[in-house]
């Protein structure tokens, strides 16, 4: 019996040793792709990066890091009356690899960004000029909508793949600025109306009409308007 016990807290000291030495690769979560898709060519001997291949390091310069020009509105003449304009990787080669973006959100008066989210990346706000209303729902609470109306000086953060919208409801005339971080280099963009309505071949219509409990001719119409 004693042998026994021995044995097998021996046994257990080395399972927790293996796992401890096992914990010490583990992550708290998969590395992040910097891609929407990723078809494998498993005959491929070419180099593969998570990013873009690197330059020659001896040929880096100071502008190689350096963008200017985000005091420049964005262009809000479109249906949206909004714009979003990133400073990342494509501006600032010196940001690859680094899971960095930034961008300037401009809002005209109306203006705002619809329901999307990014499948890479939380999401930093602070309006620098007017105000914005951010909405964001969590899909583990039920769909509850929390949403909150951000003045000057105000922030909020946008966990990691969650549907979110902005908007300015302000008056004529009152434009917003807004300066945005985000944890990749390449955050990406999924519109949920195009993604559902816009895809190219469309989805089935009758599909849509049952998922999202509409008659089929509504269906139709939004496939056109996407
Ligand atoms: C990989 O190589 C095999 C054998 O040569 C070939 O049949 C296959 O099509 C190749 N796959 C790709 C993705 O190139
Ligand atoms: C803004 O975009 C609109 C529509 O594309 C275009 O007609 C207009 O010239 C642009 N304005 C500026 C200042 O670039
Ligand atoms: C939050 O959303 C609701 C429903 O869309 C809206 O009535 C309300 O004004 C919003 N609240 C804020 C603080 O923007």
């Amino acid at each position: 019996m004693a042998a026994n016990g021995k044995t097998s807290s021996m046994f257990f000291l080395i399972i927790t040793a293996s796992l401890l030495a096992m914990t010490r690769t583990i992550f708290a979560y998969d590395p992040s792709p910097l891609q929407d898709i990723c078809v494998a060519d498993l005959n491929s001997t070419a180099v593969r990066v998570n990013g873009l291949p690197c330059k020659d390091p001896s040929t880096v310069k100071a502008d190689d890091f350096f963008f200017s020009g985000m005091d420049k509105p964005g262009n809000t003449t479109n249906p949206i009356k909004a714009t979003f304009s990133p400073v990342n990787v494509r501006q600032v080669p010196g940001a690859n690899t680094l899971g960095l973006t930034i961008a300037r959100l401009d809002f005209a008066a109306g203006g705002f960004l619809p329901p999307h989210f990014h499948p890479r990346a939380s999401e930093f706000l602070m309006v620098l000029k007017g105000s914005m209303e951010v909405g964001m729902v969590i899909p583990s609470q039920g769909y509850k909508l929390l949403n909150k109306t951000l003045n000057k000086g105000d922030a909020f953060v946008v966990p990691v793949g969650l549907v979110h919208y902005q908007r300015n409801k302000a008056a004529k005339g009152r434009s917003t600025v807004v300066f945005a971080a985000l944890n990749s280099q390449n955050p990406g963009l999924t519109v949920l109306a195009n993604s559902v309505f816009g895809a190219t071949p469309e989805i089935d219509g009758g599909l849509l009409a049952e998922a999202f409990r509409l008659d089929e001719k509504t269906v139709q119409g939004l496939q056109a308007a996407f």
